[in-house]
Parts: structure tokens; sequence; C-alpha cells
């Protein structure tokens, strides 16, 4: 008995592992993430898995593994590089017109996400 309860509690926490791996990370540090070389501001640590919870992965992936991002304008992959200043692609083309559309309380907030 004893031994069956070992070996569901192995396969379970096996599983957490396996689902932890599909879902990618819980935060992101995006400045790492997107290699902005110069921040002015404070790196974004993305909460992923709290927008797991509100969201599908497509709203934001091409496919609902996870893997390349999606434009939010365009739907096209999303691959932003070179990222300064105010006027960047992460700002226009992925987490704000997200934000406008859903109406997220303070979504265009500097220190929503740069904190
Ligand atoms: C609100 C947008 C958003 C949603 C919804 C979302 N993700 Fe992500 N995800 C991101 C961002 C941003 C990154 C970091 C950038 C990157 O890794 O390309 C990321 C990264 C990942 C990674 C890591 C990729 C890597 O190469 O390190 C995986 C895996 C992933 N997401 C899977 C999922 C899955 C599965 C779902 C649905 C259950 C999901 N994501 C939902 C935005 C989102
Ligand atoms: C596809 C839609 C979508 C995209 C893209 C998106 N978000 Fe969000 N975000 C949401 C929604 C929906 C909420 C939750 C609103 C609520 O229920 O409070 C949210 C909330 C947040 C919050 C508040 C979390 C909390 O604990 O209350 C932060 C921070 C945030 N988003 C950062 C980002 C960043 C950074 C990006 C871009 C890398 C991004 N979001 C992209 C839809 C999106
Ligand atoms: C919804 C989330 C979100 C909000 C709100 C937001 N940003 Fe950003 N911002 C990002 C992300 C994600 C990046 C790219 C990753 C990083 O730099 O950490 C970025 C990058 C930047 C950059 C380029 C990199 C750097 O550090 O110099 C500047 C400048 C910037 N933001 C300024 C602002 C200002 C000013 C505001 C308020 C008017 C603001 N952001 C509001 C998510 C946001």
């Amino acid at each position: 008995m004893k031994k069956v309860i070992i070996s569901m509690m192995v396969v379970f926490a096996f599983s957490l592992v396996a689902y932890a791996a599909a879902n990618g990370p819980a935060t992101i540090d995006l400045a790492q993430k997107f290699n902005v070389a110069a921040p002015t501001k404070k790196a974004v640590q993305f909460p992923h898995a709290f927008h797991q919870g509100k969201l599908q992965c497509v709203d934001c992936h091409t496919t609902d593994k996870g893997g390349v991002l999606k434009n939010q304008k365009t739907g096209a992959a999303f691959e932003p590089t070179g990222i300064k200043g105010m006027k960047n692609a992460v700002h226009d083309e992925f987490c704000w017109p997200c934000h406008v559309e859903k109406k997220v309380p303070q979504g265009k907030s500097c220190n929503k996400c740069h904190k």
C-alpha cells in the first residue's frame, strides 16, 4: 500500500514538472528576454501565469503550445528587436493594444509594468 502511494506521488510530482515546463515560466524578465540593450526603466517582470489564468494561449502566441508571440494588431509573428524609448514595438504592438481592448485598469500606467 505504502509503495503504491509513493509511486503515485512520484507520478504526480513528474506531471507537475511537465505541466510547468509546457506552460513556460510563471514570471518572465522581459528586458532580458527581449535583449533590451540600455534599459532606462525597471525591467518588466511579466506575470505569465497570471495572464494564462485570464486568457487563451493563442491570444498571445501563434500556437496553443506557446512559442512564437503574436502581434496584437496584425496577428503576425511578433519578434521585437532594438527596444528603445517610449515608442517601442512591445508597447505599441503587444502589451498596450490588448490592455486597451480589455480595459485593464491602469493598463498603460508605467508602474503597472515597470516596478
Ligand atoms: C498575455 C500573453 C500571454 C499568454 C496568454 C500566454 N503567454 Fe506564454 N509567453 C508570453 C510572453 C510575453 C512570453 C515571453 C516571450 C517569449 O518567450 O517569447 C511567453 C513565453 C512562453 C513560453 C516560454 C518560451 C521560451 O522559449 O522560453 C512558453 C512555453 C509559453 N509562453 C507557453 C504558454 C502557454 C502554453 C500558454 C497558455 C496556457 C501561454 N503561454 C499563454 C505571453 C503569453
Ligand atoms: C492578449 C491580452 C493581453 C496582453 C497581450 C497583455 N496583457 Fe497584461 N493583462 C491582460 C488582462 C486581461 C489583465 C487583467 C485585468 C484584470 O482582470 O485585472 C492584465 C493584467 C496585467 C497586469 C496586472 C497584474 C496583476 O497582478 O493585477 C500586468 C502587470 C500586466 N498585465 C502586464 C503586461 C505586460 C508587461 C504585457 C506585455 C508583455 C501584457 N500585460 C500583455 C491582458 C493582456
Ligand atoms: C503593459 C505593460 C507596460 C506598461 C504599462 C509600460 N511599459 Fe514600458 N515596456 C514594457 C515592456 C514589456 C518593455 C520591454 C521590456 C523591458 O524593457 O523591461 C518596455 C520597455 C520600455 C522602454 C524601453 C526600455 C528601457 O528601459 O529604456 C521604455 C523607455 C519604457 N518601456 C517606458 C515606459 C513608460 C514611460 C511607461 C508609462 C508611460 C511605460 N513604459 C509603460 C511594458 C510596459
